[in-house]
């Protein structure tokens, strides 16, 4: 008995240090998923493509942890067939609109991850959920509905958070592509919001991801940090939110 009592308190402790250790505690590897929009004027600005969309799109839905998790899971677009009419809407690929190579890539990096989940292990329950939540969460609706939109006028970082976390509830993470070094503005290009593995809506952590780049080519990638040209949004400068050229 008195093993027990001294036992205990050293139980508590361990528990309470597996349980602050994210990867030991979840079932999936990862904790959290990330539904990235982009603006594509912003991206086109990046990758010298046309846009001519002007509302948020989907980047993916990434978990935060695992990279290529399953390399012999190959993307095959017929198990998404029904999905393909709102991926081309809600998902384009901006890069090249007629091709499915962007959503290969999401499969390959990020779907394969996430598919650890029970309700995300197929391409068709990935895709959809994904949709959904983008559906869902309708960040271009909300953004307009408060009268944020695509103007030659500037923004504060804080008027773009704001509206998010006082319509959502929680922080999102806005990232801007700065222009130069010593320019005097940024542009605003990606939103993110975060969801638990059980699709509720959570803060995203102030969390480095590692972001990749590419050459015209979805799989052509190189592994980059901020070089990719987003990052964090300065709290200290205007924020350009550019409408179609
Ligand atoms: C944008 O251009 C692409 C390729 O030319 C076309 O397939 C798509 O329908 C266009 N989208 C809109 C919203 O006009
Ligand atoms: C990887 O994907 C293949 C094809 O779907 C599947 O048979 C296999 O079980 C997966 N491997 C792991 C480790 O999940
Ligand atoms: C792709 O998916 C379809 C529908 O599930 C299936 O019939 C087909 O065999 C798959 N193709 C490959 C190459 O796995």
């Amino acid at each position: 008995m008195s093993d027990m009592r001294l036992c205990c308190p050293f139980l508590i402790c361990l528990a309470a240090a597996l349980s602050s250790a994210l990867v030991i505690s979840s079932p999936y590897l990862w904790t959290k998923l990330i539904l990235t929009h982009h603006w594509p004027s912003t991206f086109c600005s990046m990758e010298h493509c046309h846009p001519n969309i002007s509302y948020w799109t989907l980047h993916g839905l990434w978990p935060d942890k695992g990279i290529d998790c399953n390399s012999s899971w190959h993307f095959n677009s017929s198990e998404i067939e029904d999905l393909l009419p709102d991926m081309e809407k809600s998902w384009p690929n901006l890069l090249h609109p007629s091709s499915i190579g962007f959503w290969k890539y999401e499969w390959h990096k990020h779907g394969t991850c996430a598919a650890t989940a029970t309700s995300l292990d197929s391409q068709h329950k990935y895709f959809s959920k994904a949709l959904e939540l983008y559906h869902k969460v309708d960040l271009d609706g909300i953004l307009r509905k408060f009268d944020i939109v695509p103007s030659k006028k500037y923004y504060t970082v804080s008027q773009i958070e704001g509206v998010i976390e006082k319509f959502y509830g929680v922080k999102p993470k806005i990232q801007c592509v700065h222009p130069s070094k010593n320019a005097d503005f940024q542009i605003l290009g990606q939103i993110e919001i975060c969801f638990n593995p059980d699709f509720i809506l959570l803060d995203c952590e102030k969390q480095f991801i590692i972001e990749t780049t590419f050459n015209g080519d979805w799989d052509n990638r190189i592994a980059v940090d901020k070089a990719s040209g987003f990052s964090v949004c300065d709290h200290d400068l205007p924020v350009n939110y550019p409408p179609l050229p």
